[in-house]
């Protein structure tokens, strides 16, 4: 099998990357990435011989056909990042929902026999008590959200309108190894290891459900193999924390003080809850390997080796 991964220099597709070598090391891997602020070829350093790097962007075609052809697309490509979109919404309405229809254009021409497009539990918004299930009504409240929503809409359209095979994660926030140092958990690491203050928005309530990068990883390995085109799959694992307690819990382990956490005013829209169901995951065999405080100390352990990864970044605009 030939895989086109997009996306694959950065946070999760590179992990997802390293996942699938080790797991089918017979199968040929061609990521395809811009290399945008969050991208990196050192994210893929490791594992640079095995795999066929493009440079390119997913919006153009020219770029993407560059590729050559394959049986299988993951679309992990887009601007990933809340605070950004509110800042520049066009950018996420390029990349998040144009790249990824220049990408099923691709898909419909060369027939491919799976495509998977990696989406987010952002796009239900907010729920106050229980979880969402696949089919429930999308209400997505950052420009972020609703681009991937977007994205999703597209994608099913070319299932049913050209019975392209494509199918649908939406999976809750993920956690791990090489992950920009924008987002809360390595935001709060790197801080808390310089000794600068750790700003918790709003009253730091907010709550998420985590997942180790990883374990994301085996839920798109299972659903591209188990799981039925057209359909949409939500990846939860119930491991719900506030931001506060992700907070508390990184300067335990780091033996900083909590006199460090510092709330700041809150993000606009900000979503109080996201909870998804696990439910079609369970049936289709899958359940999350890595327990949360074992998998965050990993985290923790993988910044403080890993210097040389990060440095570069924490002032990058
Ligand atoms: N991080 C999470 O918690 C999470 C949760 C659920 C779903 N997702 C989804 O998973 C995917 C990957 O997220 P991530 O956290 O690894 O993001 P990331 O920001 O770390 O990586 C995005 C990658 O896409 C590349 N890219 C951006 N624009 C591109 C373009 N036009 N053409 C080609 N490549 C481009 C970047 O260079 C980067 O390598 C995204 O689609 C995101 O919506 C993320």
């Amino acid at each position: 099998m030939r895989f086109l991964i997009t996306g694959a220099a950065g946070f999760i597709g590179s992990n997802f990357v390293r996942f699938m070598l080790d797991r089918y090391p017979d199968d040929e891997f061609v990521v395809l990435d811009k290399l945008t602020y969050a991208g990196r070829r050192e994210n893929l350093d490791d594992i640079a011989d095995h795999i066929e790097f493009v440079k390119g962007d997913i919006c153009q075609r020219e770029d993407v056909e560059k590729t050559g052809s394959c049986d299988v697309i993951v679309n992990f490509a887009a601007e990933s990042h809340v605070d950004r979109s509110i800042n520049d919404p066009g950018l996420f309405i390029r990349t998040d929902i144009l790249g990824t229809h220049t990408l099923l254009e691709y898909a419909r021409k060369n027939e491919v026999k799976r495509f998977l497009q990696v989406s987010t539990d952002e796009v239900y918004g907010s729920i106050e008590k229980g979880s969402f299930s696949a089919n429930d009504p999308l209400n997505p409240s950052s420009p972020y959200s609703a681009s991937k929503a977007g994205a999703d809409l597209i994608a099913l359209a070319y299932f049913k309108t050209y019975g392209l095979p494509v199918l649908i994660t939406r999976c809750s926030n993920n956690f791990g190894p090489y992950q920009f140092p924008e987002k809360l958990i390595p935001v709060l690491i790197l801080r808390a290891l310089k000794n600068q203050s750790l700003p918790i928005y709003g009253d730091g309530t907010n709550v998420r459900d985590w997942i180790y990068v990883m374990d994301h990883c085996s839920a798109i390995d299972r659903v591209m193999s188990r799981g039925s085109c057209g359909n949409i799959y939500t990846i939860g694992t119930g491991y719900e924390k506030t931001n506060l307690e992700i907070a508390k819990l990184i300067l335990q382990s780091l033996h900083k003080p909590e006199g460090l956490i510092t709330f700041v005013g809150d993000r606009p829209g900000h979503d109080f809850r996201y909870s998804l169901s696990a439910k079609e995951m369970n049936q289709l065999g899958w359940n999350p390997q890595y327990g949360f405080e074992k998998a965050l100390e990993e985290t923790i352990l993988w910044y403080v080796q890993n210097e040389w990864w990060w440095q570069p970044l924490i002032n990058a605009p």
